[in-house]
């Protein structure tokens, strides 16, 4: 693989700016609800913006000074004499009020009003809630840890979460999060954004519940063939021990290839098909596959 460097020092701003906000992609969105001295609301979207603790659940966003004139957003001025916030998950029925919200509209206007926004009263902080979002977190500013005093510099804005609302239709029978009814967006580089699809989900067994074998671990005869890609191979080597022959296993596949491969790379077909079976994440079906192909196993 051939890579161009970019030695941050020297490479110009904008240029840098523009690489890491599309490679650091996708970004959920926090709309942040504050509250001014004077008593002004203010919602502003960040996209730097994540979750970082779970004992004491914290979350973490970063208004950055513009890089225009190095001025600091109307977030960060309130959040320093009210500290204070609620944050809210940005899904794509709001997406264009949200935008709305990014406009630099001056310090007495308040966003709600003219992104249409509802305001609710929070349980135990003083800024507002967005009605419309199914997603809210009532926080309390922990620290704010000024990265810089240039233009692009952020400020991480630390938060505990004091109160999290979630709307009823993302939670099942049990108060556990329905994921299949949650359409969060999500930002990419430039003006692009992401939405979450049904199609876009899959499934990655944490590796804390097994410990997997380990690439090094694969026998020989699988790592030999060079027809699997690492991603491939991981998944074999995900299993906590190497599977063991299953005798009750037949498959007709595997049954046809032999029968009409005989004579065409019969164990280069099996184990593309094994390969396939990787893909589909059938992973314990690919090793019994493969282990046709053991040095007693293939003998024909
Ligand atoms: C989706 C989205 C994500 C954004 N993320 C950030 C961010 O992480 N940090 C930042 O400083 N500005 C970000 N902005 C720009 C601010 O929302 C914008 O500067 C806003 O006017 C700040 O409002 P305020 O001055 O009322 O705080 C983002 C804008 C959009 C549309």
């Amino acid at each position: 693989m051939t890579s161009t460097t970019f030695d941050i020092k020297n490479t110009p701003s904008q240029q840098l700016h523009q690489l890491l906000v599309s490679a650091v992609a996708p970004r959920p969105i926090g709309l942040v609800s504050t509250i001014s001295e004077d008593g002004v609301p203010n919602l502003a979207p960040f996209s730097f913006f994540g979750l970082f603790s779970l004992t004491p659940p914290v979350v973490v966003f970063s208004p950055s000074r513009r890089v225009r004139d190095c001025s600091t957003k109307h977030t960060l001025d309130n959040l320093e004499v009210v500290p204070e916030c609620v944050v809210h998950l940005v899904e794509e029925a709001q997406a264009w009020q949200m935008n709305l919200c990014a406009n630099e509209y001056d310090r007495d206007i308040s966003e709600f009003e003219k992104a249409g926004f509802t305001k609710q009263a929070a349980k135990e902080v003083k800024p507002s809630l967005v009605a419309e979002c199914r997603i809210k977190m009532e926080c309390r500013v922990r620290d704010i840890v000024a990265l810089g005093d240039t233009g692009g510099a952020g400020s991480l804005v630390i938060c505990d979460i004091v109160h999290l609302h979630i709307a009823d239709k993302l939670l099942d029978r049990d108060g556990r999060f329905n994921l299949f009814c949650y359409k969060p967006i999500a930002r990419l580089g430039g003006d692009w954004y992401t939405r979450l699809e049904p199609v876009g989900l899959f499934e990655l067994p944490k590796p804390a519940r097994q410990l997997g074998i380990g690439m090094d671990r694969l026998p020989a005869f699988i790592t030999e063939r060079e027809l699997f890609t690492k991603n491939q191979l991981a998944k074999l080597a995900s299993v906590a021990t190497v599977p063991q022959v299953d005798e009750t296993f037949r498959d007709e596949r595997l049954d046809a290839i032999r029968t009409f491969m005989k004579n065409n790379e019969p164990e280069k077909r099996i184990a593309q098909y094994a390969a396939e079976l990787l893909e589909e994440g059938r992973i314990k079906k690919a090793w019994q596959v493969l282990l046709t192909l053991t040095p007693i196993n293939a003998a024909p």
